[in-house]
Parts: structure tokens; sequence; C-alpha cells
């Protein structure tokens, strides 16, 4: 049927009739919030690229996960930026951790939010890289170990979810291993499968200081130039026994996600980055973008492409009005 026997338009003439036909839904449900966690108390440091997203200490960190549970999002993920940082990243398996403490903190007074636990060594290493040195080279299989031993000490401090953000191969079998065998079967994984090596980390890096400190993360993170990569990369976390896989940054990468959703089967997640954030909004700032239009319209995006999940800094801006 052509026109003028079919017209598009008599589906749009008025609400009720849009939201009947209307594809995608954003509901607050899927929504995680990335909290950065510091030591100190009664510490709220803004990012300067960030505006709106601090830097908490553990007690005003209870305050804002309150908030964020009062909003209706079932979820946050955790970044630490520890007192101490060393060549090996101890700190980020250490019991009494930034990390440890804050989970357990955020259990008690909001036992019902669910609490998401980055698993990485780059805010922890004192050459910010996500990985043990070796000869001048982030190696591997070093590696697996120390992040196992951050996923099970999340776990131990009562993570209910761990999320493997470093992209060294074969670090979700060696987690999920080194998890089941401490007890936590029950903890699932959320691997960010699919990291690209992206300039929209720009401001977690300011934010999370953890900033390479010579190099860069080409040698583990993803070519922002291929798509049938990603498709392997998920794969072959899943096989290893990721529960949600995870494709990072968002916006620029919807092709990706949308081709997730059709090859796999596990839900999946999009990570709308820092920098991502911070363009919507210096544009709100400068008068160029409504802001609240362009967060609701990249996040619909998100979800049409294709992802279940999106973890966002705007999580908590924009609950109250969807
Ligand atoms: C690494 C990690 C990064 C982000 C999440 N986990 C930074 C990186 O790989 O450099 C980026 C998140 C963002 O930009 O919002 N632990």
């Amino acid at each position: 049927m052509l026109f003028p026997e079919y017209r598009a338009r008599r589906l749009r003439q008025n609400e009720a009739f849009r939201s009947m036909v209307r594809e995608t839904e954003l509901s607050v449900k899927h929504l995680v919030y990335p909290m950065f966690i510091l030591p100190g108390q009664k510490v709220r440091q803004e990012i300067a690229s960030m505006p709106g997203i601090f830097r908490l200490s553990i007690d005003q960190a209870v305050e804002e996960a309150r908030e964020v549970y009062a909003l209706g999002i079932p979820a946050v993920i955790l970044f630490g930026i520890p007192e101490k940082k060393d060549e090996i990243g101890s700190e980020a398996y250490a019991s009494k951790g930034i990390i440890q403490r804050a989970i357990g903190a955020l259990k008690k007074a909001v036992p019902d939010l669910l609490v998401i636990t980055d698993v990485c060594l780059c805010e922890y290493t004192s050459h910010g890289h996500c990985g043990l040195i070796r000869n001048g080279e982030v190696d591997n299989d070093l590696t697996l170990e120390q992040l196992a031993r951050t996923a099970v000490s999340h776990a131990k401090a009562g993570a209910d979810m761990v999320a493997p953000s470093d992209m060294m191969d074969g670090r979700v079998g060696r987690i999920r291993e080194a998890l089941d065998e401490a007890g936590f079967s029950h903890v699932p994984i959320m691997s960010y499968a699919v990291k690209y090596c992206s300039s929209f980390y720009g401001p977690f890096r300011e934010a999370a200081d953890s900033a390479p400190q010579f190099g860069d993360r080409r040698s583990y993170q993803m070519d922002p130039a291929n798509a049938r990569e990603a498709i392997r990369e998920a794969i072959l976390d899943i096989e290893e026994g990721a529960d949600i896989i995870m494709v990072k940054p968002a916006l620029p990468y919807l092709d990706i996600i949308r081709t997730l959703r059709e090859e796999t089967h596990h839900p999946l997640a999009a990570y709308q980055v820092s920098g991502e954030y911070a363009m919507i909004k210096a544009a709100a700032k400068l008068g160029w973008l409504d802001e609240e239009r362009a967060v609701k319209e990249s996040l619909l995006c998100i979800r049409r492409a294709g992802a279940d999940i999106i973890i966002t800094y705007f999580a908590k801006e924009i609950a109250a009005k969807l």
C-alpha cells in the first residue's frame, strides 16, 4: 500500500496512538548509576569535566545510595580511588580497601540496592595500567591472578555482582573459577566484553585518577575499527561464564550493540561513558542542546539498539523524569 492509501502520520497524530505503537521503552529499571569512592570523611569533590558527579567518601556515598534507591534505580557500580597506589595494585584486593569498605557500608544502609563493582587494577597501580607490568609490557597471565583476588575480595565484602573491565584474555574464566572456589557461585559476572580503546574515557580518568603514566591501552582494549572482533570477544566471554556482556562506550558503538543483540542471547549492557556525559553537559551549558531531551533520546536510542541495561552518569538526574 502506497500513499495516499498508506499514511505513516495516521499513527503519529496524538500521544495515545504514538504510545500504542512505541517499540522501545526507557525505564529507570534499566539504569545503573556509577559512583566514585575515595578515602576520608565528609568529602564531596565535584569532577571538573563531569558537572554533577562527585568523588565521595564512604559516608557521603551512603547518603547518595539512599537517594539512588529512593529514585527507583536498581543498581550502582563502584569505582575506588585508594589511599596509596603501588606497582601491583595491591589495594584493589585489600580486605579493608576503599571499595571493600564501601560495599559493606552500602549493603548495610540500603540492602536492596544492587552493588556492582568494577574489577580492574588501573585505579590502584602507580603506572595506571590495567595489569601488571613485566619487561615494560602489560603481562596478561600475571594480571589474571590479581583480578581473581580482587573479584573474590569484592564478593567477600558483599558485592552482588562483579564487572571486570581490564580486557585481559581469559579473565572471565579465571574470575568465575576463583569465585566458585571461594563459595560465591551465586555471584554473577557482568563482563566488559567489548571495551574499545576510546578517547571518550578522558573525564573518567580524571575522576578515577587512572590515566596510564606511559603508553596507552591499545595493547589490551579493542580497536574502534573492529566489529567482527566484537562478536568473537563476546562469545569468548560467554563461553568463559559471563552472565551479562557489555559494550563500551555506547553511543558511538550502537552498531556493535545491535550486532551483539542479534548474535548472542545473553543480557546486554551498554556503558554511556564519561565523555558521552561530558559532551551533553557541555553543550547544554552553552545553551546548544536541550539537556533533558538529549539525555532521554540518547538513552532511548541505546535501548533501541538492543541494550537491556544502561550504565549512565545521568541515571539520578533522569530517573525522576521517566
Ligand atoms: C577501567 C575503566 C574505565 C572506565 C570504566 N572502567 C577507564 C578506562 O578504561 O580507561 C571508563 C568509564 C567512563 O569513561 O565513564 N577500570
